[in-house]
This record gives structure tokens, sequence and C-alpha cells, in this order.
């Protein structure tokens, strides 16, 4: 299957669908927005923005995206069932351009143990739900779950009935990370020319995990065999070992044009700040040689290669740190100004409101005065904390501590809340803990940690930590971040954060209720 040159990859990033479902991520509906539109300037063809009928969250989240993401094709998740097409259909109706991506398991073990349905069963729920999404768009894409573990002909059965039916895109999944790329390859030749064959209007494409750590190499494998499509999210996130990574991708095709012979549409610049973005939000930290992204991607530590690199960057290097956005030093200072601020900002691709710029900006001169120097990370950990403060959301002020190492520490935590300030008094078996529990008694919610990480983003006794926490308020997760030079004022913003945001929610659903 040779590959025209004049082809085009299609990128699907599914960081805000499969990503999501990484454990211990908790996205809220803003955040979600937020990556969308940082996965827009990127310029991934297609977004896959949520599963709608999985939660009203989830189809809040879908349906922001739809109305206010411009670019790429807004595409939602449905199982078979008519009430998931109905959902996605409603969520992605605000997008100029919609897709509704269905998938029902083919295997034997899923269909028998999960589905409880016989392959007559599944192949009339594809034709049934894919026949339905096809009333409400033209763009239709159809999964087989499970496709590497299904008897190859059902997959072509399952496929063709899918087409039949008017799926536009059919998409291989090795859901749980099973293939290896020569076998991967023979399903993807099969797909390719026994359900497309000549037929130009449908699209084929993999969506490959990474259990064996094979998820790039199979995805880019199927480049040979007819794939036009590959799905991927940023940082590699997703279900257990995670997804394809979309800059592996991004950069794998961009690098070596010669050999894979398909052009590709993203903004390869936006990439680093894609990144970042992700994993500030997702609190899920990016290992330090993680390719392309990680902080050691483009650093040189034996003299020799820094010798070459100093010379002729190419030596050393395939990939210029430059066309990825890593090439930037900004630091600020104590003395550095709104129009500095500003500038820095503009010159991370960073908009913000004037409220939000107002609240960043003021954090920044309250670190900078402390520590001096904020480098270009600090300014994004400082921006990625929930910045503008809504009318009713409680905004930490200060927190003292009483007690040595051999007594019980007593946090006092003061906090302003609709103009007043009030202080709440809690004990803990450590500064952390006593001061969770003086918030806890200030929101006056039962919250259980589930994740807590300290991440530091400088090096130095005085270096500015991140602290990322994951809350369980009833049966929801909620996240929040706070940056700070001391460990425990960063953990108590963090944790303010996210008992700010299961407030909110519990606000919001009290309106609803007293409304209906
Ligand atoms: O891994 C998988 O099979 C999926 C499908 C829903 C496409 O994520
Ligand atoms: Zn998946």
């Amino acid at each position: 299957m040779a590959s025209a040159l004049t082809d085009k990859l299609i990128i699907l990033d599914t960081t805000l669908r499969d990503g999501e479902q990484a454990p211990g991520i908790a996205l809220s509906p803003d955040d979600k927005v937020a990556i969308a539109h940082q996965l827009a300037r990127l310029q991934v063809d297609v977004i896959e923005a949520g599963f709608a009928a999985s939660s009203p969250g989830d189809h809040e989240a879908v349906s922001r995206i739809a109305n206010e993401v411009k670019g790429p094709v807004i595409a939602s998740l449905a199982r078979t069932h008519p009430d998931d097409i109905d959902a996605a259909a409603d969520a992605v109706k605000g997008a100029a351009r919609q897709r509704i991506h269905v998938f029902i398991s083919t295997s034997q073990i899923h269909r028998e143990q999960m589905l409880r349905m016989s392959e007559e069963d599944v192949l009339k729920a594809i034709t049934e739900s894919v026949t339905r999404a096809k009333r409400y768009c033209d763009d239709v894409e159809f999964s087989p779950q499970d496709a590497t573990r299904t008897h190859p002909d059902f997959v072509v059965e399952s496929c063709r009935r899918a087409v039949a039916a008017g799926a536009t895109t059919i998409n291989i999944p090795d859901t749980v990370g099973y293939a290896v790329p020569s076998d991967f390859v023979a399903l993807m030749e099969r797909v390719y020319s026994d359900v497309r064959g000549g037929n130009n209007d449908v699209v084929v494409s993999t969506h490959c995990h990474n259990d064996l750590g094979l998820a790039v190499a199979n995805s880019l494998s199927a480049i040979h065999a007819g794939a036009r499509q590959i799905e991927g999210a940023i940082n590699g996130l997703g279900e257990r070992a995670g997804n394809t990574s979309t800059e592996e991708i991004i950069m794998a095709v961009k690098t070596r044009e010669d050999y894979f012979g398909v052009k590709i549409g993203a903004d390869t610049t936006q990439l680093f700040e894609t990144s970042r973005l992700v994993a500030q939000l997702t609190g899920y930290p990016i290992q330090y040689n993680k390719a392309i992204v990680g902080r050691n991607a483009f650093a040189h530590e034996s003299g020799i290669h820094q010798h070459g690199v100093l010379r002729d960057r190419e030596t050393y290097e395939i990939m210029d740190p430059a066309s990825i956005g890593h090439a930037s030093a900004i630091v600020l200072g104590k003395h550095s100004g709104r129009a500095a601020f500003a500038d820095a900002l503009a010159n991370m691709d960073i908009a913000l409101e004037d409220d939000d710029f107002k609240a960043a900006f003021d954090r920044f001169k309250e670190l900078a005065d402390r520590k001096g120097e904020i480098s270009e990370e600090g300014v994004r950990a400082i921006v990625s904390e929930k910045t503008s403060v809504a009318p009713d959301t409680v905004e930490l002020v200060g927190i003292h501590f009483s007690g040595g190492t051999q007594e019980v520490p007593l946090a006092t935590v003061s906090v302003r809340r609709n103009g007043d300030t009030i202080e709440v008094n809690s004990e803990g078996d450590g500064m952390v803990n006593a001061a969770f529990g003086a918030l806890r008694d200030v929101f006056e919610i039962e919250a259980i940690l589930l994740d807590y990480r300290v991440s530091p983003l400088t090096s130095g006794a005085d270096a500015l930590a991140e602290v990322n926490v994951i809350i369980q308020v009833a049966s929801e997760t909620y996240s929040g971040r706070g940056v700070s030079t001391d460990v425990v004022e960063g953990s108590a913003r963090a944790f303010t954060a996210a008992l700010n945001k299961a407030a909110f929610e519990a606000a919001a659903i009290g309106r609803q209720e007293g409304s209906d």
C-alpha cells in the first residue's frame, strides 16, 4: 500500500476523552475548554471532546467546546445505544464541523463477558446505530472495540456493516495494547482492502493503547497499510498505560516525511505549550526523558555531545527545539511590571481576560517579592492556578502554625468570602493535614484526599513548588492546583481550589433543584 505524497494524515486527538479516562484525572469543563482551545491552536484535525452520554459534566464540556472552539472537527463518543447517539448529536450540534463516533466491542471475550451479545446482535446494533447517527450528521466514525483480539473476518464484517450504514471513518482500536507492528499491519491491510477498497469517501484510522509500549510504533506502521487517520492523546495519556502520544506521531511524521510520505497539518510550534498545559491541568507529570516534550528531550549532558551541538546542532539533534516551541527562556523578576508580564504571556501565547490578568499579575508580584526571579515554568503555573475569583468563592488569605515537631501542629487559616475575612483553626498530624482540616471546616465539606503531588518548578532552596490535589466529595472528584515558595501554602491553595469547585457544583445543583 504505497502512500501518495499528497495524502494528508488526519490527527484525531482524544486527550479530552480517552486521555481523561486515566485514573485520577478530573478535568472541569473550564479545564477542558482551555485544552480544546490549545488543541485548536495546535491545529489537530479532530478533537474528540468527550463522551457526552457518560455524565452531565461531559455533555456540558463537549457542548461548550462545540460552540466555542473554532477550527477542528468536534467529535463525541457514543455506544450503539440510541440515547448515547442522541446525546452525542445534541452535544456536538453547535460545531461548524461535527462528528459522532460510535463504538461497540466485537471480540468474543467482550461480547460474551460484557455485552452478552451474539455476532448477529452486534451487527444489527452497528447498522441501527450508525444509521441513527447519520440522521444527525454526515461525519460518522465507527470503531470495533478490541479489534486486535477479534477474528479478522468479523472485524471486516462489522466494518462493512458500518460503511453500508454510512460510516465515513473506520477506526481500528488496539484497545488492550496487544498488537505488535507486523500483525497490526496485516489487520490494517485487510481492513483497507476488504472494507475501504476503492471507496475514497472512507478513511481508515488507528487507535492504539500502550500496554506493551508499542502504541506509537503500531500506529505509525499502519500508515503504509493505508491508514490516513491516527488517534492519540497529548503526553500519551489514557486508560492504563495510555494511548498513542499525539506529539510523538506529529513529530515522527514531520521529521521522517521522507519515509512516511504523508502530510500533516499541525502547527508543531504549539506542541510544547500543549503538553505543559495538559500536564498542569491533569496533574500528570511528564517523565524527564519523554520523547519530544520531556525536559531532557533536548538536553545534552556529555561533553562530546555538548561540543558537537555547539559546533552544529544537527550533530546530535534530529529536530530543532524551536520547531516544537521549546526555545524560550523567559525570566521575570520582582521589578517586572505589568507590561513585562503581559509581554511574557504574549510570548507564551497565553491570552487572559482583564480580571484573570489582574489576579495572575497580583499573584506573580506576591511570589516575585518572595523569590526574586520567576521562570517561564513559574509564570505558566501561576496562570494555571484558578485565577479569577467568583463572588461566592473562598479566597485563601494567609496561614499560620503553632506547635513544634514534638507537639500537635495547629493551623490557623484565614480566608475571604463575600467580602468577609474569617479565621478557622484545626489540628492535624502534620502541617498540611492541619491546614486541610481547617479548610474542610471553612467549606463544611467532607472531602477525601485521593491524590496529593508536589513538583518543584525550579531548583534551589527557594524553588517554586506546584501542588496538585484530587479530592472526592460524595461520588465526584475535583482537582486543584496551587503554586508557592512554601509547600504548605501551595498545598492549602490547591485544596482551596478543589473545594471551591466542589462548592460551586453543589450550589449549581441546589439552584437547579430549586428551579425544578
Ligand atoms: O480503546 C478503545 O477501544 C476505545 C474505543 C472507544 C475507540 O477507546
Ligand atoms: Zn481507547
